[in-house]
């Protein structure tokens, strides 16, 4: 496409370089923490099957959407909403849509960072033996006590937001690729190893049955729209997250091969967590539904119990800890690349402002667990206000007008020339899906929830 401007945009240095950053922001504390306390909240099996159709019907084509528009232009995504609306002569107004993304990764950022922070404090606690022989009930008491302090929250917010912005400072190639390049296979061995230690719990089979038999009585049109809320959060989509990742892709690369390999990664962690997390729970009588608490009082249980668990305690929360990192550096790039490239901002003071702005937006979510816990709107506190508005709404929202774009305005031959699919056949199926199903399954899982069907 032309492109006057002169670019100060960053750029990987290889397919996998894209593939890992691209995995790093997918898979996150949506795949460990949240998913399974949402499964557990919204009754199981029946809700994991909507969330694994939406992952697949909705989540890819949109993935794959994404990136292209960002790799189209290889710019912001304000910018890409221009240059796009401008080579499809199209509206003006589609560049809100950069500016939704921008707002909505803030805010997720802010009660983001809260809960990694908990994550860090987690590795002090594994790595001090506060886990050792305790049962469900001092777990939960560790828990408790914890969140309960604000001072305690305040800090290890700070510090995982200080993290953050020094890595987003340096840029794409020495901070953010570095950053993921021996996390992802780590992980991956970590969580076998919990599913092994699920496995020689008595409740092994009773984990797995509430996971994956259906009953669906139990799906409320809330439960549905979590789960595709879920879709989109989980893969980091319709914020423009994955759009300024993709503007950094190399030309020659085929987008649509490297989304089935981030998705498919993503939901295996994802899964994974909940096969190692649901047997502690049932083997401890706990309960499925207790909400955002849910592995910080299952999993250390495990930890406390099993040969080498306190090795492993640290190393999964300092796994998690980097997990959330790959994922919020995503969730800020896109206002700093703005700011660095429309702007004339320097990084450092793009990472100053976007930071400052994050945290103190995310002090909220901490008072939210302690001295506001009884501060609600519409029975939500600001913790769960501030998850339903972005995961519920907004990227669904900008996931939907993101496929509208792709499949309605910019042209074919534009998208056929960027995806440059091996086949026809394959480009049609993409057409199809994110012309018409992906688009009408989020507008009739929106007309379900406010009640029209
Ligand atoms: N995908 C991340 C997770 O599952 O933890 C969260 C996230 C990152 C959402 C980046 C949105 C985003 F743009």
């Amino acid at each position: 496409m032309k492109d006057t401007k002169k670019s100060v945009h960053g750029a990987w240095s290889s397919r996998f370089a894209f593939i890992l950053a691209a995995t790093g922001s997918a898979v996150g504390l949506g795949n460990i923490w949240k998913f399974p306390y949402i499964t557990g909240e919204n009754g199981g099996g029946a809700f994991v099957i909507v969330y694994l159709l939406c992952v697949l019907l909705i989540g890819v084509p949109i993935m794959i959407a994404e990136t292209m528009l960002g790799r189209r232009t290889q710019r912001n995504p304000i910018e890409t909403m221009e240059l796009l609306t401008e080579e499809a002569g199209a509206d003006k107004n589609w560049h809100y849509l950069g500016w939704m993304g921008i707002i909505a990764g803030m805010l997720i950022l802010s009660y983001y960072s809260v809960i990694a922070g908990w994550s860090s404090a987690y590795i002090l606690k594994a790595f001090t033996g506060s886990f050792f022989n305790a049962d469900a009930a001092e777990i939960k008491g560790i828990f408790d006590d914890f969140i309960a302090s604000p001072v305690q929250l305040v800090f290890w917010h700070s510090a995982f937001m200080l993290a953050t912005m020094m890595i987003v400072v340096r840029g794409v190639n020495n901070g953010l690729e570095k950053a993921v390049q021996y996390l992802m296979p780590s992980l991956f061995v970590l969580m076998f190893l919990l599913v092994g230690y699920a496995m020689t719990t008595d409740s092994y089979y009773q984990g797995l049955h509430f996971m994956f038999t259906p009953d669906f009585s139990k799906l409320t049109s809330s439960a549905i729209l979590t789960a595709m809320g879920h879709a989109f959060f989980t893969l980091s989509l319709g914020m423009g997250a994955i759009m300024v990742y993709g503007s950094y892709l190399p030309k020659n690369i085929s987008i649509a091969k490297t989304t089935f390999l981030i998705a498919g990664a993503d939901t295996v962690v994802a899964l994974l967590a909940g096969i190692a997390i649901f047997p502690i729970v049932f083997a401890n009588n706990l309960h499925p539904d207790s909400g955002p608490g849910l592995i910080f009082e299952t999993l250390p249980i495990a930890f406390g119990a099993m040969t080498g668990g306190w090795l492993m305690g640290i190393l999964f929360f300092v796994m998690l800890a980097i997990a959330a990192l790959t994922s919020s550096i995503s969730l800020i790039e896109p206002a700093v690349a703005w700011l660095v490239e429309n702007k004339d901002f320097s990084r450092e003071k793009a990472c100053v402002w976007t930071g400052l702005a994050t945290w103190l937006l995310g002090l909220g979510t901490v008072f939210s667990f302690n001295v506001w816990s009884n501060v609600k709107f519409f029975d939500r506190s600001i913790f769960q206000l501030l998850d339903y508005l972005t995961a519920n709404l907004m990227l669904p929202v900008g996931g939907f007008c993101i496929a509208i774009f792709a499949g309605w305005i910019m042209k074919r031959q534009h998208s056929e020339q960027e995806l440059n699919m091996p086949t026809e056949q394959s480009y049609q199926v993409w057409k199809v899906l994110i012309s018409y199903v992906a688009p009408s399954a989020v507008f009739f899982v929106f007309l379900h929830v406010i009640g029209v069907l």
